[in-house]
């Protein structure tokens, strides 16, 4: 069966000759990320550099409403990083007397959106909205998988299909026509950690960064789960042990 839908795939990649990669759609390219599977984590440094893509990049569109700065302990960054990255941001507050002002955040308060509401946001981007990115990765099929490759999709549409007024191309996009602009190139931010800043990295960076905002109690979650799976593995050897020397005299 699979033999028979790779075949499929391979005469229909044929068919279409020199066509970027039409079938990602479908097929979307497996990858090894370090929180799949039941001991799964997430790369901190990877998290850290996402987020530097983030902040730097997506937020100037994307939001993350459910997200808190004091989220960012769980990636690694301690106290005082977090504290100074909150702090470099300004919140709507009141004054003394009631008048609208504003302050630095705090660890405590949530991520700040680009835009004060929907209507704005669509206004600022030719009338589509930036979907929020609070639980973007659990939001869409495929997850980490479709996110990383919509930011690597982008190509030149093939011969013969017009892209529509303030749409771009891209392969993995469901219809293909986007009407995000490709937010990455390479060397779009600087890592001070040495690694290359390619489109590919970024957006595996940015991806894991994304996957733990949807999911930061991910890694306690599968150690308690890693924990029962022990404990009735432990538990059913007990009871099996107590049955055979409870019933050991009974003649049967
Ligand atoms: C200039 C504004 C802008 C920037 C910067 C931007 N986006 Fe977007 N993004 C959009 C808009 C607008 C849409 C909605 C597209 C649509 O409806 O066709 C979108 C949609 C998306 C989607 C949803 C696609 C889907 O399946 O619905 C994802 C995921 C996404 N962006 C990721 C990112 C990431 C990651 C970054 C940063 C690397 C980023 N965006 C930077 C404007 C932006």
């Amino acid at each position: 069966m699979r033999i028979a839908i790779l075949a499929a795939g391979v005469l229909a990649a044929s068919l279409a000759g020199t066509a970027p990669a039409p079938a990602a759609e479908e097929h979307l390219e497996k990858m090894d990320w370090s929180f799949n599977g039941p001991f799964g984590t997430f790369d901190r440094a990877s998290a850290q550099r996402g987020f530097l893509v983030y902040q730097q990049v997506c937020s100037n569109c994307h939001s993350i409403k459910e997200g808190y700065y004091r989220d960012l302990r769980g990636i690694g960054l301690d106290e005082k990083q977090v504290a100074a990255i909150a702090g470099a941001v300004n919140v709507a507050t009141l004054s003394e007397d009631g008048q609208p002002a504003e302050r630095p955040a705090l660890p405590s308060d949530k991520f700040r959106s680009p835009h004060p509401n929907d209507r704005a946001a669509r206004a600022a981007n030719n009338g589509a909205l930036p979907p929020d990115f609070s639980v973007i990765v659990k939001a869409r099929e495929g997850g980490a998988d479709y996110i990383h490759a919509l930011l690597n999709g982008y190509a030149e549409p093939p011969a013969g299909v017009k892209v529509g007024d303030g749409l771009y191309y891209n392969a993995v996009y469901p219809g293909h026509q986007i009407a995000m602009p490709a937010p990455l190139t390479d060397d779009r931010v600087t890592y001070t950690d040495g690694t290359k800043p390619t489109v590919e990295q970024m957006s595996r960076d940015v991806t894991t960064f994304l996957t733990y905002m949807a999911s930061p109690e991910m890694e306690s979650r599968k150690r308690m789960g890693v924990k029962i799976v022990l404990f009735l593995v432990v538990m059913t050897g007990l009871t099996y042990a107590v049955k055979r020397k409870v019933w050991a005299d009974m003649p049967h």
